[in-house]
């Protein structure tokens, strides 16, 4: 998929185009992301978890040099940690082998610090809105929290990796630790609801038949971008 910032994306399903095999990535069902800039031959992968050696090898062998790791939150399932007692290989793991900047925003950084293992210094810490250089291409940082305090999707140009702040169908919970309801809402309600249209979605969780979808269908079809107030929306949805 190609996208308008002159950067390409590829959509990695756990346990269909990668760690086929193991059954409880099949289960969880996470999209991996990678970024590719073609001119430089530059990526950066979104929420490496499960077999990052496995996402390396795969970029290495068409050439690309991995730069840099984007973490839409810390679950383990993204990231890496601990997922109920299982190790989910991640962001640590990825570490060992390729020595590259991890970006967050910071209201996640004392999260990842517990869940991951790692020092505070291997976290490149950013703000709503910061930018990321690829190459030639750019991507955007926006904070989206809800599902976890420091919770962010991934812009590039009207493509947006929404991790689990939004799904095609529904979002993400908010009653793990970190999670808040009302921060959701706003999220979702004020912050995503202000998008474009053409913007196309891609979550971070294959939860649906479809691997993306416009926003401007979402407006329609997914009932917690509905424009309801704080109460009503907690009430249905928390
Ligand atoms: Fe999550």
């Amino acid at each position: 998929m190609s996208s308008p910032a002159g950067l390409e994306l590829l959509q990695l399903r756990a346990g269909v185009d990668f760690a086929v095999g193991d059954h409880v990535a099949t289960q969880m069902a996470n999209y991996v992301y990678a970024v590719l800039e073609p001119r430089h031959h530059v990526a950066l992968l979104v929420d490496p978890a499960w077999a990052p050696f496995e996402l390396v090898d795969r970029l290495e062998a068409a050439d690309y040099h991995l730069v840099g790791a984007v973490l839409t939150h810390y679950h383990a399932d993204h990231a890496g940690g601990s997922l109920g007692g299982l190790a989910v290989p991640g962001v640590a793991e990825l570490l060992e082998r390729c020595a590259v900047p991890v970006h967050i925003q910071r209201e996640e950084l004392a999260w990842l610090e517990r869940s991951s293992g790692l020092e505070r210094s291997a976290f490149t810490v950013h703000e709503d809105g910061d930018v990321l250089s690829l190459g030639e291409g750019a991507l955007r940082l926006v904070h989206t929290p809800g599902h976890t305090p420091g919770s962010q999707c991934v812009l590039l140009g009207d493509q947006a990796l929404t991790g689990d702040t939004l799904f095609l169908d529904g979002c993400g919970r908010t009653d793990l630790p970190g999670g808040d309801a009302a921060q959701l809402h706003h999220t979702l309600t004020r912050r995503i609801a202000a998008w474009e249209d053409s913007t196309a979605i891609y979550p971070g969780h294959a939860y649906s038949p479809a691997p993306s979808a416009q926003l401007a269908v979402l407006r329609v079809t997914n009932r917690v971008l509905a424009p309801l107030g704080e109460a009503e929306w907690t009430a249905r949805f928390s």
